[in-house]
């Protein structure tokens, strides 16, 4: 149980004794730690529906709570606020029950559920760009979270397998290389094992074809025309795309496994080709989809709409399907392959009318009630000029290139700082390699998922301030002071024991990561974790900073502060591996 829940347990009986409901005894973290730990502002609604004064009716909780052996103070403040204040003692016995914990007092969910993440949705042959990179970061660490509370997830990579971009790159490759057996249509295979292309022909092949699709609509058509075959079937089309996929994935894989995105499910769009014409002919049947100027649609637009909902469009007048179509698809298909609680989609906020569209579709349709589909959008990551963040060559982001510039600027501050010194190449440059990735990530997840941020890597690899690079300096100096115990036989880590106020402060923020796991949790925000993870370092530094451990002389202080250090530690490294970042053993 959360702490803060004990508290309101608590202080809602002596409400509920005085005659009033026990929701009011709701406790939280005092706004003003100068003057308590803990408050409670059920008074005054209590006051107010009893018509009563709220300082009288505080006095009378307050009264009762001051009977309580865990509290070392209980006041009135205010109009009738109740502050409160543990002893020492109620301190050190949760700490122990917190450091007993494997979980280190994380959150558990009351009702555990199901879920498919839909994150990183990469596109074949298509370059990544920063929505991308933010999805699988965001997506990943969300994963991870939902895990760690007793979740069942199902991460899927969503690829891009199945629009236009197909047609575009086949049509291309057809005018290089028009002999091969994949364009003749006298040919039904069997086709080639080897691919006709590279990652590299990928890479320069689609560039220029969506170039030349945009200067020239002759080219434009025939690629769309060519995207319609392949979807109908047309078996040189289909060999030579699977190519491409094969190709592209292994380049994608290996984009997203440095950045320590890792998928249960490599499915993409054009896997629920097959449960599109059935999904149709029954959607049709039911009336809900409707012939339109020869495209096949589900309408979605609401009376009340404040903006305009165009209808989702499931065939176009050339047979073709659209993006909305795999989607709604994709909906009918985890209903038959797991049924979660939720499908989650950690989507660009550029798509949120896309999603809006898909979802009143799905429910229309009665295929999965919109109220259990999230699109847990996220804003951009701009460069200095507000735009769009791109690498310096600038359009393609090439994952690669963004993450090496990092661990770069990671291993000069980590040289600057006198860090890594006398390490072998290959450790340093794991080093560099963790506290760079933790720089990327931590400036993305610590940023409120809905918000732009600016891409700024002096701040991003700085030690000091809210950073990937302090958390792990925070993580790897408990270790080293615990080493350091260990070396001097400072004696095994002892009973809890609290007398100095930074004690009491590095207690009590250890105390709140439950509540800020289930904030990041129920509100999908990672920030709420990164928020307590930089606290709990802050915590741990002035700890670190006021209190003697390996020389304190007297034994139980001594042998106690370990014991808290050794909390920091595993709780902090904890969050970190939440946060896709573990840190590395030393500095
Ligand atoms: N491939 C898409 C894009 O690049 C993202 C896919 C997101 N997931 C989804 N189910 N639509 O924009």
């Amino acid at each position: 149980m959360l702490l803060t829940e004990e508290l309101s347990g608590l202080v809602g009986r002596a409400f509920a004794a005085e005659g009033y409901d026990a929701a009011l005894g709701a406790v939280r973290v005092s706004d003003r730690p100068d003057l308590a730990q803990f408050q409670c502002n059920g008074a005054l609604a209590a006051a107010k529906a009893a018509k009563a004064n709220p300082r009288a009716v505080g006095e009378k909780i307050a009264a009762r709570l001051k009977d309580e052996s865990m509290f070392s103070e209980v006041s009135l403040a205010g109009p009738g606020f109740i502050n409160l204040t543990l002893t020492d003692d109620a301190l050190a016995s949760r700490i122990a029950a917190l450091a007993a914990d494997h979980r280190l007092g994380g959150w558990t969910a009351t009702a555990p559920e199901t879920v498919v993440l839909d994150y990183g949705g990469p596109n074949v042959a298509k370059p990544l760009h920063v929505g991308h990179l933010r999805s699988a970061i965001i997506g990943e660490c969300l994963k991870r979270l939902f895990r760690f509370v007793g979740w069942t997830v199902y991460g899927d990579i969503h690829l891009g397998d199945w629009g236009l971009p197909m047609g575009q790159l086949i049509t291309e490759l057809k005018r290089e290389q028009p002999s091969l057996p994949y364009f003749d249509e006298a040919i039904s295979g069997p086709y080639p094992d080897a691919s006709p292309v590279t990652l590299e022909d990928l890479e320069r092949l689609y560039p220029q074809a969506s170039a030349a699709c945009k200067a020239d609509e002759a080219r434009a058509a025939e690629a769309r025309q060519a995207t319609a075959e392949l979807q109908a079937g047309r078996p040189g089309y289909r060999a030579l795309w699977k190519h491409f996929i094969s190709v592209s994935r292994a380049g994608i894989e290996r984009e997203y496994d440095d950045l320590g995105a890792t998928f249960d499910w490599w499915k993409g769009e054009a896997d629920v080709d097959p449960l599109i014409a059935p999904m149709v002919d029954k959607l049709r049947a039911k009336g809900v989809a409707v012939e339109d100027k020869g495209a096949v649609v589900i309408r979605v637009a609401r009376d009340d709409d404040k903006k305009e909902y165009p209808p989702l469009i499931l065939y176009k007048s050339d047979g073709g399907v659209m993006y909305g179509t795999t989607d709604l698809a994709t909906i009918v298909d985890r209903v038959e392959s797991v049924n979660p609680d939720r499908m989650l989609y950690v989507v660009d906020g550029r798509q949120r009318d896309h999603f809006e569209q898909v979802f009143r579709a799905s429910d229309i349709a009665g295929i999965y009630p919109k109220d259990r589909l999230e699109h847990l959008w996220f804003g951009t990551m701009n460069g200095k000029d507000g735009k769009p963040f791109k690498t310096r060559a600038g359009g393609v982001l090439k994952l690669r290139d963004l993450i090496d510039m990092v661990e770069e600027r990671a291993a000069e501050r980590l040289k600057e700082s006198g860090f890594a010194e006398g390490y072998g190449d290959d450790e340093a440059a794991e080093v560099a390699h963790r506290v760079g990735l933790a720089a990327l990530k931590f400036a993305d997840l610590s940023n409120p998922r809905t918000s732009d941020y600016i891409f700024d890597i002096d701040r991003f690899v700085a030690f000091e301030g809210k950073t990937g690079p302090y958390l792990h300096y925070a993580s790897v100096r408990v270790r080293s002071v615990l080493k350091k115990a260990e070396a001097a036989d400072a004696g095994a880590p002892g009973p809890i024991l609290i007398t100095e106020k930074e004690e009491r402060d590095l207690a009590l923020t250890l105390l709140q990561f439950g509540e800020a796991t289930k904030d990041a949790v129920e509100k999908r925000l990672p920030h709420y974790l990164c928020e307590h993870a930089f606290t709990l370092a802050q915590a741990f530094s002035k700890f670190y900073a006021a209190c003697r451990m390996v020389d304190e002389k007297d034994d139980a202080i001594r042998t106690s502060r370990l014991s808290l250090a050794t909390a920091a530690g595993r709780q902090l490294d904890v969050i970190l591996d939440v946060l896709g970042m573990p840190a590395p053993e030393q500095m």
